[in-house]
This record gives C-alpha cells, sequence and structure tokens, in this order.
C-alpha cells in the first residue's frame, strides 16, 4: 500500500503540478477518495518517505470531521425514529388511531418512545381520542438527509449548532483528523526507486553512480549506542566519597594487601585474643601459607604484654598469650588492620628510627603527615595526619539480602594532638554533610579498639526512620602508646560500609542484585553517576 500511494503522489503531482488536498486523490479506474477521509492520517508515511528525499513538500490541514455511530447509520436506512412513528400512524380520519401501546408494538420501545416527542414538536402527528394519528400526509426527515451528507462528506453545510444537537442525540461523533497539500519538491521524479545508500566500487567500475540516486545523510539520527565497559555504581560511589575525603585535606592510605595477620587485624588493636570475632566462624584464615612473619620484636614484646599483665594504664587482658593466635594469616575483617599500619608507621620517628625519603614520607611515598612542631617545642618526631581508605573486606558471614562474605569499608583516621571526641563527631558532621546526610546521631558503643566509641545513625527521608550507618571512636591509650605515640596524642576514626550509601542511592534493597552473578549489565550500564 505504502508504494502505491506513494506512486500515486507522485504521478498526480506529475499530472497536475500540486495536489490541494488529498482526500482527492482517486486510484486510476476507481471512484471514490483513493484514502477515505477519516484514514488520511495513513498517508502520512508515504509523505514522509518522499519528503526525505526531497522529492516532494507538503502542509498538514487540522480538521474535525464527524463519522456516524451505528444509531445514526441506522438512520439512513430506515428514517429517523419520529420518521418511523410518523409512517406508522394512520392518517387521521384514514383509519382507526393507534394506541400508544400499539405503536410500541409496531416500531419498538425505543423508536416509539424518542420518535414520538420529536414528531409531535414538528407537527407531524397528534391525538385523536386516546389514540395517535399522521395530521401530514408529507414529511421531510431532515436528520436522515443531515447524516447522509456527513456520511459522505464529514461535515454539515448547515452548521455547527446542527451537529451539536446530533451529537447530542449519539447519532455522530467528533473526530479530529487531517489532511494535506502536497508540491513537488527539488529532486521531484516519477520513479519511487530507492536511492542508494551507499557508493560501492562495482558502481565506481560500472559507472552506474552517474545516474544512482543517493539517500543523504541524516545528521538527525542517532548512533548505535556503543559498546563499552562502564563503572560499577561501587565504584562511581567510591569515587564521590574518595573526594570528600581529599578536599578534607585527607590522603589514601594504601590498602593493597587483603591478607594481614591476626597481629595486625586484631592484637595491635587490642583486640582480645579470645575475642569472638576472631573465631572460625567470623573470619576466614588461610592454610598455605598460614603463618605470618613475626612485626618488629620490640614492639610485637609490648603489645603482648599489654594483652596479659596490662601497662600504658591498662589492666591488659590478663590471659595467656597465645603466639600461634596472632601469627595466623587471614583475611583483613576491616580496614582499620591497614590504618593500625600506618599509625605504627607514621609513630616511626616518635619511635627514634630513621625514616626514608623526605620529611615526614612514609615508605610508600604517600605524604600522610602535615605541620610542623609548634615554634621553641621539643620535636619528638610527631606530625599530625589525616588518612583514609576505602577497600574490601572479608567475613565469614552467612549470606542474606544484606551481607555478602566480602564488602568494602569506607575508613577515615585523623591522628594530632588533644583531639577530643567532639572532634571527631564535627568530623563526622562535616562528612556526612558533604555526602548528603544532614541529620546524624551518635550513640554510645563498644570496640575493643576505641574508647568512647560511637554508633553513627543518620535519618532516611526515604525509608523515615534512622538507619545506622557507621562505627567510629578514640583509638585507646593501650593501642597508641605501644606504637611509640606521644602521651598527648590522640587518634580517632570513623568506619562504614560502601554498599549501603550505595544501595540507598540506588534504590536497591538486595545486595545480590548490586554485586554477583546477579547483577544486571544493563543496569551498570544505565547506572547514573552519583552526586552526594
Ligand atoms: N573497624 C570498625 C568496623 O569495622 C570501624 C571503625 C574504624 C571504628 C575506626 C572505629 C575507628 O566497624
Amino acid at each position: 500500500m505504502a508504494e502505491i500511494l506513494q506512486q500515486l503522489i507522485l504521478d498526480t503531482l506529475d499530472d497536475k503540478t500540486a495536489i490541494n488536498d488529498t482526500r482527492d486523490l482517486t486510484l486510476p479506474g476507481q471512484s471514490g477518495p483513493a484514502v477515505s477521509h477519516d484514514a488520511q492520517i495513513t498517508i502520512l508515511g508515504a509523505l514522509n518517505s518522499l519528503l526525505s528525499r526531497d522529492m516532494i513538500s507538503y502542509e498538514t490541514h487540522e480538521i474535525s470531521s464527524h463519522i456516524l455511530t451505528p444509531e445514526g447509520a441506522q438512520i439512513i436506512n430506515e428514517g429517523s425514529h419520529e420518521a418511523r412513528v410518523w409512517s406508522a400512524l394512520p392518517e387521521k380520519g384514514a383509519g382507526p388511531p393507534l394506541s400508544p401501546l400499539q405503536l410500541k408494538k409496531q416500531v419498538g420501545d425505543e423508536t416509539a418512545k424518542v420518535g414520538q416527542g420529536r414528531a409531535f414538536k414538528n407537527g407531524w402527528i397528534g391525538k385523536d381520542g386516546d389514540g395517535l394519528v399522521k395530521l401530514i400526509s408529507m414529511i421531510q426527515d431532515d436528520t436522515q438527509i443531515d447524516l447522509q451528507e456527513i456520511s459522505s462528506t464529514g461535515t454539515l453545510k448547515s452548521g455547527e449548532k446542527v451537529l451539536a444537537d446530533l451529537r447530542k442525540r449519539k447519532l455522530i461523533i467528533q473526530r479530529k483528523g487531517q489532511w494535506f497539500s502536497v508540491q513537488k519538491g527539488p529532486s521531484f521524479s516519477t520513479s519511487t526507486a530507492k536511492p542508494e545508500t551507499d557508493l560501492t566500487a562495482d558502481m565506481l567500475t560500472s559507472g552506474a553512480w552517474k545516474t544512482s540516486t543517493f539517500k543523504k545523510y541524516n545528521f538527525e539520527a542517532e548512533g548505535v549506542p556503543v559498546d563499552s565497559g562502564a563503572l560499577h555504581p561501587l565504584l562511581k560511589v567510591r569515587e564521590e566519597i574518595r573526594s570528600i575525603f581529599l578536599e578534607m585535606g585527607f590522603a589514601e592510605m594504601p590498602t593493597a594487601a587483603f591478607v594481614e595477620s591476626g597481629f595486625w587485624c586484631f592484637d595491635a588493636l587490642f583486640v582480645p585474643q579470645q575475642h569472638p570475632a576472631r573465631d572460625l566462624q567470623d573470619t576466614f584464615y588461610l592454610s598455605d601459607p598460614a603463618k605470618s612473619l613475626l612485626p618488629e620484636p620490640n614492639y610485637y614484646k609490648l603489645v603482648s604484654t599489654i594483652h596479659e599483665h596490662g601497662g600504658f594504664g591498662s589492666t591488659g587482658y590478663r590471659a595467656p598469650w597465645n603466639h600461634e593466635e596472632s601469627t595466623k594469616l587471614l583475611l583483613r575483617t576491616h580496614t582499620t588492620a591497614s590504618s593500625a599500619h600506618m599509625l605504627y608507621k607514621l609513630a616511626a620517628k616518635c619511635r627514634g628510627e630513621e625514616v626514608g625519603g623526605g620529611e615526614g614520607e612514609d615508605t610508600h611515598g604517600t605524604s600522610m603527615t602535615a605541620g610542623n612542631p609548634g615554634k621553641g617545642e621539643h620535636d619528638d618526631g610527631f606530625r599530625p595526619a589525616k588518612l583514609f581508605s576505602i577497600d574490601r573486606v572479608f567475613r565469614n558471614e552467612t549470606m542474606d539480602a544484606t551481607h555478602l562474605a566480602e564488602f568494602h569499608q569506607v575508613e577515615g583516621v585523623v591522628a594530632d594532638r588533644g583531639l577530643t571526641l567532639a572532634d571527631l563527631i564535627g568530623f563526622m558532621r562535616v562528612f556526612f554533610k558533604k555526602m548528603g546526610i544532614e541529620q546524624v546521631r551518635f550513640k554510645p558503643a563498644y570496640n575493643p579498639y576505641t574508647e568512647p566509641s560511637l554508633e553513627i545513625f543518620a535519618f532516611h527521608p526515604m525509608l523515615n526512620r534512622w538507619v545506622e550507618v557507621g562505627n567510629s571512636g578514640m583509638f585507646r591509650p593501650e593501642m597508641l602508646e605501644p606504637m611509640g605515640f606521644p602521651k598527648d596524642v590522640r587518634v580517632h576514626g570513623w568506619g562504614l560500609s560502601l554498599e549501603r550509601p550505595t544501595m540507598i542511592r540506588y534504590g536497591i534493597n538486595n545486595i545480590r542484585t548490586l554485586v554477583g552473578h546477579k547483577v544486571s549489565l544493563e543496569g551498570i550500564k544505565n547506572s547514573p553517576a552519583v552526586m552526594f
């Protein structure tokens, strides 16, 4: 059909130079419109196809037209209700008048009901005793005549008032429609042969390119989506959080070591050797190799003594020290293991060790310290530091909708002289505010390595409740002083998971749709960038 229409349009244009009204298009040898008045929209495809090849141009004309309802169509065949009532009745004096009941029987309930009123009003019928009779011998059924006109032209010359009345009587309904006027375009021809889309080697050798017509470039067309890699939502959120830390003046800690020893993951942090977190059910231990090398012997001795007998103001755990437990290799259960390493390195100068590289630089080349001792103060080697990390940790968890055996922790650590709990709270308020979390609350908690410790809760406007978002605290002197930090140095830190804010951000409620084999690649590709 599309080709026939295109050809008809081109042939008609060739013949008559312009088509003033597409409703007048006729197919050769056929009477009546090629496309009915209420189906003009079907020409649009043919017109646009020709327009894209510059063969024609066209204008659209909006019209409203009317079509008949089934009841309206019935009137064309059988006459209006009033005409049917009129013709059922005898002329006055020519026979016994029809009772209303007899009339109903003859023309049907509906016709009798509607028709009687209108026939009376028109003066066509009247009462004769108890019955009904014709008053005139000839009628003109205007309703039928109007409907005939509408059926063939879609409208009425006599005007909108009658149309509105017929619409109210539910004999016709209004349809918005259109028709088109068409002119020849710059590339007009009567041939609808598809233009070439490519210039081929064959065309060049045969010379066919000279006579071929070529399809124009469509600079508006969207390209095929490029198949490429995409950042996982976790990586996008990690980048956002990283930039928050960086703009707050933090340096990133090296966290590549997923495998740690029991010493750095727990002992150095003053986690008792009997702590349930160290159980096989909670921590993944390595079988090969199973043992780590020992840390620097003096430090190791200090840590084990504090655990066993106390020191630095602490009573210790008063339980025998287990060397085995300390050297077990494991997958780190928190990034605080890496922070412990870094704090130990930060205190190197305080221990009187020679530090390689420039002033205040650690062995990884990360400049993690800043500032100088105050004028006139004795230099004990300490430099304040603000450190952060965002990396993977592992726990032997039963997996469910919100827990996996591995996840990411975000951690911030600040070391300076005389820091207080208020400094920690202030830091966290700023940090979470930058993440878009305005309302935070803190609840006393317990960590073996911090005292006091605070759980962090944030108000979640979508969930309309407070949710736990992190954990924090002031590192214990039992942990800091054996490392060599001067007594007035305080270190505070806070940690949170990367998964939780990511899930909240992307409206994900099952972690398995964020990480693992059930993740939709499409979802990853289409996930928007985050802006806290
Ligand atoms: N390591 C803690 C956790 O796993 C977080 C934390 C970091 C707490 C630093 C205090 C200080 O939840």
